[in-house]
């Protein structure tokens, strides 16, 4: 396990280091910044590295979600360029769920499914935007939303976290689990009644 996680980091690492970065990204991150949500950016050549003060930023969210149902996650802080923003379970990579409902200057992008991923869709200036997020119909336990937020191109905070969002007790309702337990019961109680 702990060499599958060292070949990893080498991979990522030396993706990281060779992977020719844009000078911009004006329009959006680009789907190869989707696992390590770095920006990439270029200045004169030169990798841009993140800013190493705490975020300005933070992500506002409330502590419950229900599968299948829609969650406003707001960044909030100092007016912003870019940023780039995934609903993660805790500890992992890949993004949970989907966004709808762009607010003005931002879109949806698809990391491992559509609309997995929330980014800007221009460079205009940005403050206290809401986005909307869908849970996954069926249950993942704990989420946690995850950004890269960039005031300027050379200027940039990575893994701002939000609070871990708890799914809903109510979401027993939305877990295929849930009905194969009723459907036994039902054969259960129809077998001793017979
Ligand atoms: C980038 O290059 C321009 C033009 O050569 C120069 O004026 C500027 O100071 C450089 N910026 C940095 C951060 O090195
Ligand atoms: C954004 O939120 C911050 C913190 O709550 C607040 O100070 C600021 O006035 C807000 N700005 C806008 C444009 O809503």
């Amino acid at each position: 396990m702990a060499a599958r996680k060292l070949v990893l980091a080498v991979c990522v690492v030396l993706v990281a280091a060779f992977f020719p970065g844009c000078d911009g990204r004006g329009s959006g991150a680009p789907t190869s910044a989707c696992t390590s949500m770095s920006p990439g950016h270029l200045n004169n050549g030169t990798a841009v590295t993140e800013q190493s003060s705490a975020s300005p930023y933070s992500i506002v969210v409330g502590d419950k979600y229900t599968p299948g149902r829609t969650l406003s996650v707001q960044i909030v802080g100092p007016v912003f360029k870019g940023f780039l923003l995934q609903a993660r379970r805790p500890g992992m990579t890949s993004p949970v769920g989907t966004f709808s409902s762009p607010p003005t200057d931002t879109k949806a992008i698809e990391c491992t499914a559509a609309d997995s991923s929330m980014t800007h869709a221009n460079t205009n200036p940005k403050q206290n935007i809401t986005l909307t997020w869908t849970a996954p119909s069926t249950g993942v336990g704990n989420v946690q939303f995850v950004a890269t937020v960039a005031e300027e191109k050379v200027t940039y905070w990575m893994n701002i976290q939000s609070r871990q969002v708890r799914q809903a007790s109510g979401a027993i309702f939305a877990q295929p689990t849930f009905y194969v337990i009723i459907l036994c019961l039902l054969q259960s109680a129809y077998v001793m009644a017979k």
